[in-house]
């Protein structure tokens, strides 16, 4: 199958270009990213020389620029990973971004896949575009949870969801919306709360969370993400939405304790921060319809998975070194 992956020089992106590679002897790739910030190709270092992979420089929000690499790549399916992703810089740093790529690039995807006969596009989103359950409940997001953004990151990525909904029942375009919960692993950029909290317990440095840090979200490791994205790609249905999750909460605290235990350093560098406004308290996912439906299940068990993760982080100095070289300011929310 050939590919187009969009945003694919990401966390999850990367990735999910590496699982394709490894798991299917017929896959092809063009990643097309635009490289912001959070963009970074030495995540595909590993398969840059590969035959079966290329990288086109590109946005999703220039249509001449998409129309270009899906008529000269004949591309059977979209995958859409590309988006502006950091909740707190759609916070602080203004949101028009994140309208632009998140809401209108999924249009021009969907409008391009039309004009190009691409056959399927799996648009990739997340939990919080349902919004927030409180923390004493049991209840969960399904897939007809109504979507309730309160982030305007979350807003943003709701705009591309309803797009894709209105995609099919206009023209009966094959997209197929995916709601994931919050991943952790390998190359995730270390503005995000695992890899940060890694970052700053390794070099000693207090680790600031907001308001009482009870806040709960669902981690899944992203190569279940993965996978669940390749069974939506393979086994799903046009104009259907799949919820993926790993039945695993936990509270941002006890996110910050696991990581300066196995690092072992002092919990007294938990440094409690004025909390995010609007901060959604807790997030669930009922993923048994793409466990019921596609036979997916997740594969990776948090307890050895999160040590894993910390210890990639601590092995790929070089991965880290490169990245702090570009002086990206991780903080400046905190400010
Ligand atoms: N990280 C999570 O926990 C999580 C959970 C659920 C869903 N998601 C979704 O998964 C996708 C990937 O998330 P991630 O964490 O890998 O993000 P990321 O920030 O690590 O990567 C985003 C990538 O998109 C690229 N990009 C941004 N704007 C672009 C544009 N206009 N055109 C082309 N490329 C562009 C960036 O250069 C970057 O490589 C996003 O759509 C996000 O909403 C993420």
């Amino acid at each position: 199958m050939k590919l187009l992956v969009t945003g694919g020089a990401g966390f999850i992106g990367s990735n999910f270009i590496r699982y394709q590679l490894e798991n299917y002897t017929d896959s092809e790739i063009v990643n097309f990213d635009k490289l912001t910030y959070a963009g970074n190709l030495d995540n595909l270092a590993a398969v840059a020389n590969n035959k079966r992979y290329q990288f086109i420089q590109g946005d999703i929000t220039s249509e001449t620029s998409v129309s270009k690499v899906l008529e000269n790549n004949n591309i059977e399916a979209i995958v859409n990973f590309a988006a502006e992703t950091h909740v707190d810089r759609s916070i602080h740093s203004g949101n028009r971004e994140f309208v632009l790529t998140n809401t209108l690039g999924v249009q021009i995807l969907l409008d391009a896949m039309r004009r190009h006969s691409v056959k399927i596009m799996v648009q990739v989103s997340t939990d919080e575009v349902y919004g927030s359950l409180n923390l004493d409940s049991d209840e969960t997001f399904s897939e007809s949870t109504p979507l309730a953004p309160n982030m305007p990151y979350a807003a943003a990525k709701a705009g591309g969801d309803m797009l894709a909904r209105a995609a099919f029942k206009t023209y009966g375009t094959d997209v197929r919306v995916t709601h994931c919960s919050n991943n952790y692993g390998p190359y995730q950029f270390p503005e995000k709360l695992i890899p940060f909290f890694i970052f700053k317990a390794m070099r000693n440095e207090p680790l600031p969370l907001y308001g009482d840090g009870k806040n709960i979200r669902d981690w899944i490791y992203v190569l279940d993400h993965c996978a669940a994205l390749d069974a939506v790609l393979r086994k799903g249905s046009p104009g259907e939405v799949y919820n993926i999750g790993a039945h695993n909460e936990r509270s941002n605290l006890e996110i910050a304790k696991i990581i300066l235990k196995e690092l072992g350093k002092p919990e007294s560098l938990i440094t409690f921060v004025a909390d995010r406004p609007g901060h959604d308290r807790r997030y669930a996912i009922d993923s048994s319809k793409i466990e019921r439906e596609l036979d997916w299940r997740p594969l990776y068990k948090f307890e050895q998975a999160i040590k894993n993760t910390i210890r990639w982080y601590q092995e790929n100095t070089e991965w880290v070194a490169k990245l702090e070289k570009r002086r990206i300011d991780m903080n400046a929310h905190l400010s």
